[in-house]
């Protein structure tokens, strides 16, 4: 089954409270959430305590993506904001297996995520531990950014990779995924999709996330 995930860094920050509840009832799966920290990225958005306020208005899973260096030292914080995945950057996370197990032991499945110039294939020692892989198709820190092209040929890779490590394992996308990307990533095998702009940037956003749907189970994975 395929996941739409809207990000709610493209929304609007004066009114998350709607655009939340827009998304959840327009058949979001789940609700990704953009951590970064002006040092891993050149870029700050938000931390626990907007992700506990906004715990209090929504039953959505959130899917927190750690753009930040040192997480471990936050893993706790954002575990109890209400976190149910965390992500965290194999480019960020010096002792990457500690941190892993770190946020299995605190209760949240754990995501490890590569950028774009790293291969799937340093995921060897990892991926019998994660609970999801996420595939960055632009580089981390902005949203509205163009896919990059070439990123479904990484995707197939990681589709066969985890398929013969770990099946079962969520392959993630994110950067860039619209209308007119979203077939090939799934047709890669990608099965959760994070769309920031072509949800939250459109005027309709139950229209946006069920074209992304149909779009995604038209190629016959959905
Ligand atoms: C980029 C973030 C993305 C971003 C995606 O650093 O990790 O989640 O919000 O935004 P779009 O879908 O607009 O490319
Ligand atoms: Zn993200």
């Amino acid at each position: 089954m395929i996941k739409i995930v809207p990000s709610l860094l493209a929304a609007d920050f004066s009114n998350l409270g709607d655009q939340i509840s827009v998304a959840e009832q327009g058949g979001a799966d789940w609700l990704h959430l953009d951590v970064m920290d002006g040092h891993f990225v050149p870029n700050i958005t938000f931390g626990p305590p907007l992700i506990s306020a906004i715990r209090k208005i929504t039953k959505l899973p959130f899917d927190t993506h750690l753009m930040i260096e040192d997480a471990d030292r936050y893993l706790e914080s954002f575990r109890s904001a209400g976190s149910d995945f965390i992500t965290v950057h194999y480019e960020a996370c010096t002792h990457l297996n500690r941190t892993i197990n770190r946020i299995k032991e605190l209760g949240a499945q754990a995501g490890v995520c590569i950028n774009p110039a790293t291969p799937v294939s340093v995921l060897k020692e990892i991926i019998r531990d994660v609970d999801l892989v996420l595939i960055m198709t632009v580089n981390p820190g902005f949203g509205a950014q163009s896919f990059i092209p070439g990123s479904s040929e990484k995707i197939r890779e990681a589709a066969d990779f985890i398929k013969t490590h770990k099946p079962g394992v969520y392959l993630e996308v994110d950067g860039g995924i619209d209308a007119k990307t979203v077939g090939e990533v799934v047709a890669a095998g990608a099965n959760v999709l994070v769309a920031g702009n072509s949800v939250f940037g459109s005027s309709n956003v139950s229209n946006a996330i069920r074209l992304l749907r149909n779009k995604a189970t038209s190629v016959g994975v959905g």
